[in-house]
């Protein structure tokens, strides 16, 4: 991408976005107005102290960084703390009677937990969760959705110390089974069912299938919806009623562990270019310490707040910024089971009136929803957001100015938080006080965060060049993943062997690889222009293409599959399957419905293929690898770019025509 042409493009795009100043209501009362904080945290590695300190520890650190053994940095060695502590206990002194979560749940359900209802829930859970055998390091495998049940789960293993790893609610059986063998999980946390679009879904279901597909014999612990076990669902005699253990445990306290700074906080799967996902292991210092100072920092949030993260709990966004930062923080956090147009698109818009929400976040696939809905949804509703946030993909710049127009009225400031499930809180962000906002760029990069962009030989290329390239970040940051659980090898080879020199134990040599591509513009902005690997975002979510094409492969009559990302308007993108049929089967749609079956049943509902496209053969190659990106180009309706290195030029064209007709 260094010809002059795509330089020229590029400059001619910056050109046409504007800046947008910082509304000097937000200015005046923003938690960071000062720039001399970039000078502070220049200081490397001490100016991470700054977030540090917004915890409480119950032994100081003795070094902020132990970089002796790179890739693996230690934070806040010989430190300890406790998270639950730190998000539930601390809190009390000053506001036991706040709301720490709000909780909007659908068929009119709605609970607020105050700072000490949540300490009471969070240590009867916590109890409980030791009378049936949890201990200190043990992960709790946990798949619910949002309801209070999640955050209360993820705080009471915190606080004995075991590690927990949630898994998206909307993964199926075979993704929870995956994740449960690959943790080594003895303990399973689910409910029996919870409502979308006015309906009960049975939720426990899945347990039971994960349950037959596992290899091992986790004990299964099953929370309720409702005061009983909805009249739907069958809980197998295996399981354990939560509800049942709790009896036994009202009232109880429970100690916090106390925790080595480097000690696991939880785990999150992410998917990868190749094989199964991979468990980001997040430590408990440096992990909360980043997360909190982020959400102060960029967030912008104070204890006094009620601020909503529209996002769900069982991702990284849910992790960081809607439990662990903002409780940290102590401040009220509003929590929404529903789809936001159910049981009307005006929804989110009401409960922003109903709780009279401060700070906004959500993604750019929920503003193009919002977008195609129309304004008149959102008209009439008195809120007034300060602050508001997109993460999970790059946003156009006509999302990024109907955001703001329309339901930031032109009042709030904006920040596009670029970071990763690696990352564990936002590396490319502007502080929103201190810079303009530019539509379709993250901005400057989060205080004492170190990007660079690289070719594709690892050499550097101009900073604020315009040019596009690898995103690299040299320097190590507080909230970074330890290492992918259990595999340190994959941990070397998937984010630091390309761009790092691997035999030398000098942090400076080491650069972790983000495998998106980005450029550093002329104005020191930084744009993200998307994933360079085999990994697509669907609805701002990673899917990798590989977990993808296992699925479809388990179709017993498929020969050959391959699945690339579709431009798609609202949701980013979605997959879409090339299939080769074995000799002697007819394409049908039963074939087709029996893939996309596949694909719900292995992975989950949302990965589901806009089209299955049946075909004679696959572009691959001389060395039989299959051109995923001259698929892409067909099913984006793209010129096929050069065809002539493979093995069959002839093959695009043919499929282009099955595919389109001529
Ligand atoms: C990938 C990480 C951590 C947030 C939720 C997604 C893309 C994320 C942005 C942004 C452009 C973004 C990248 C990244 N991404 N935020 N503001 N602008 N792209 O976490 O599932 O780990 O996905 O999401 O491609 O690598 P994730």
């Amino acid at each position: 991408m260094s010809d002059s042409d795509e330089d020229v493009q590029l400059e001619a795009r910056l050109r046409e976005q504007e800046y947008f100043r910082p509304p000097a209501r937000f200015v005046g009362q923003a938690n960071v107005s000062d720039p001399a904080v970039y000078d502070r945290f220049d200081e490397f590695p001490d100016g991470f102290e700054e977030y540090a300190v917004l915890l409480d520890w119950d032994d100081h650190w003795d070094a902020v960084l132990d970089a002796s053994n790179p890739p693996f940095f230690r934070w806040f060695t010989g430190g300890r703390l406790n998270a639950s502590y730190n998000c539930v206990d601390r809190h009390l002194a000053d506001r036991k009677n706040q709301a720490a979560l709000v909780w909007e749940g659908e068929h009119g359900d709605r609970r607020t937990l105050t700072y000490r209802d949540l300490y009471r829930e969070v240590n009867e859970f916590a109890a409980a969760l030791r009378s049936e055998g949890v201990d200190e390091d043990d992960v709790v495998t946990v798949h619910l959705p949002m309801v209070p049940a999640l955050p209360i789960t993820m705080l009471a293993c915190a606080r004995i110390g075991a590690p927990h790893s949630v898994v998206f609610g909307g993964f199926s059986a075979s993704a929870l089974a995956e994740r449960v063998d690959d943790a080594g999980s003895d303990f399973v946390v689910t409910i029996d069912g919870y409502y979308r679009r006015g309906e009960f879904l049975d939720h426990v279901q899945k347990a039971d299938a994960a349950m037959e597909e596992t290899d091992r014999d986790p004990e299964v612990l099953v929370w309720t919806r409702h005061d009983e076990v909805h009249e739907s669902v069958s809980i197998s005699d295996d399981y354990t009623l939560v509800s049942e253990v709790l009896a036994d445990h009202e009232r109880e306290r429970v100690e916090p562990v106390s925790r080595d700074a480097e000690d696991p906080l939880f785990l999150m799967y992410t998917s990868g270019t190749t094989g199964k996902p991979k468990g980001c292991q997040h430590r408990t210092g440096g992990y909360l310490a980043y997360a909190a100072g982020t959400s102060k920092y960029v967030l912008d949030i104070k204890p006094e707040d009620t601020y909503w993260c529209a996002a769900d709990i069982g991702w990284i966004t849910g992790h960081s910024y809607i439990v662990y930062g903002p409780l940290a923080l102590g401040t009220t956090s509003v929590m929404y089971e529903g789809a936001p147009d159910f049981p009307h698109k005006s929804r989110i818009w009401e409960l922003a009136e109903k709780y009279d929400v401060d700070i906004f976040h959500t993604s750019p696939t929920a503003v193009r929803q919002f977008m195609k809905w129309g304004p008149e949804h959102v008209e009439g509703y008195d809120f007034s957001f300060r602050h508001m946030t997109t993460v999970g993909e790059p946003i156009q710049p006509e999302a990024w100015l109907w955001y703001y127009t329309h339901i930031g009225r032109e009042k709030a400031v904006i920040v596009d938080t670029w970071w990763q499930t690696e990352t564990g809180g936002h590396l490319i962000t502007n502080l929103p006080a201190l810079a303009d906002m530019k539509p379709g760029s993250a901005g400057l990069p989060a205080p004492g965060i170190d990007p660079a962009i690289v070719d594709d030989r690892g050499e550097e290329i101009d900073p604020a060049s315009g040019r596009a390239g690898n995103l690299v970040i040299r320097k190590p940051w507080p909230g970074m993943l330890q290492t992918v659980y259990g595999d340190d090898d994959r941990f070397v080879s998937t984010y630091w062997e390309e761009f790092s020199d691997t035999g030398s134990d000098d942090w400076r040599d080491w650069n972790y690889k983000a495998g998106d591509g980005a450029v550093h513009e002329r104005d020191g902005y930084w744009r993200i222009l998307g994933r360079l690997d085999d990994v697509m975002n669907v609805a701002g979510h990673r899917l990798g293409t590989m977990e993808l094409e296992s699925a479809v492969a388990e179709v017993e009559d498929v020969a050959e599959a391959a699945v690339v990302a579709r431009d798609h308007p609202e949701k980013g993108e979605v997959p879409e399957v090339y299939v080769v049929l074995r000799e002697g089967v007819e394409a049908s749609d039963e074939v087709r419905g029996r893939i996309v079956e596949a694909v719900e049943d292995e992975i989950g509902k949302f990965a589901r293929p806009a089209n299955v496209a049946f075909v004679d053969d696959l572009p691959k190659t001389r060395s039989g690898k299959i051109m995923r990106r001259i698929l892409e180009n067909i099913s984006n309706d793209e010129d096929l770019g050069d065809t002539t290195t493979l093995r069959d030029p002839d093959v695009p064209e043919q499929i282009r025509r099955q595919v389109q007709g001529d």
